[in-house]
C-alpha cells in the first residue's frame, strides 16, 4: 500500500477517458489500497484512478464520519442506471483542484451498476452526498472535473491560481 501523488488541473491527463476493467484481479486490488491510502492521506471523500494518472474505470469513496470507522466503498466500471429528474446542489470540492469549491446541480438520486472488491457484480441507490459523490467521481472517469461547471472566467482564475502553486512546488516553507 503506498500514497501517490494526486494530479491537479491543469494536467491534462485529467482529461483522458478512462478504461473499463476486464477482470479486476490482484493488480486492480493493489491499485484500489493505493486510491484509498491516496484518498486518506489528502482527507478526500472520493478518487478516481485517474487522478493518480491511472485510466482505469475504478473510483474508490469513503463517506464515513470522523467517528466513525472507516467505510471504505470500491466501484469497477461503474454505470449509472436510472438518475432521478430531480436535481440537488452541493458546493463540491475535488482533492485535483485543490482549496476550490464549485456549485454544482446534479439528479439528487441515482442508481449505480459496478464490480465490487472482488470483481462481483452489485447494485446500489445513491441519494444525498452519496449520488453527488458518486458522479462527481465519474465525470473523472469521462475526462470531466468540476471546472466544466465554470464559467469560462471563473475557469481561467482557478487555472491561473493552481498553475501558480505548482510552479512553487520546488520552494520550501519551514
Ligand atoms: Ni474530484
Amino acid at each position: 500500500m503506498a500514497v501517490k501523488t494526486i494530479l491537479t488541473e491543469p494536467n491534462k491527463i485529467l482529461r483522458k477517458i478512462s478504461l473499463p476493467v476486464k477482470k479486476v484481479g490482484k493488480e486492480e486490488q493493489l491499485l484500489m489500497d493505493d486510491m484509498l491510502d491516496t484518498m486518506y492521506d489528502a482527507k478526500g471523500i472520493g478518487l478516481a484512478a485517474i487522478q493518480i494518472g491511472i485510466p482505469k474505470r475504478i473510483i474508490v469513496m469513503d463517506l464515513s464520519k470522523d467517528n466513525e470507522n472507516n467505510n471504505p466503498m470500491y466501484f469497477v466500471n461503474p454505470v449509472i442506471k436510472n438518475k432521478n429528474q430531480n436535481l440537488s446542489k452541493y458546493e463540491e470540492g475535488c482533492l485535483s483542484v485543490p482549496n476550490q469549491f464549485v456549485e454544482v446541480n446534479r439528479p439528487s438520486s441515482c442508481e449505480v451498476e459496478y464490480l465490487d472488491y472482488n470483481g462481483k457484480k452489485r447494485n446500489l441507490n445513491c441519494d444525498g452526498l452519496l449520488a453527488t459523490c458518486i458522479q462527481h467521481e465519474m465525470d473523472h472517469l469521462e475526462g470531466i472535473t468540476i471546472l466544466t461547471y465554470v464559467s469560462n472566467l471563473k475557469r481561467s482564475m482557478i487555472i491561473k491560481k493552481l498553475s501558480k502553486v505548482n510552479n512553487n512546488e520546488d520552494k520550501v516553507v519551514l
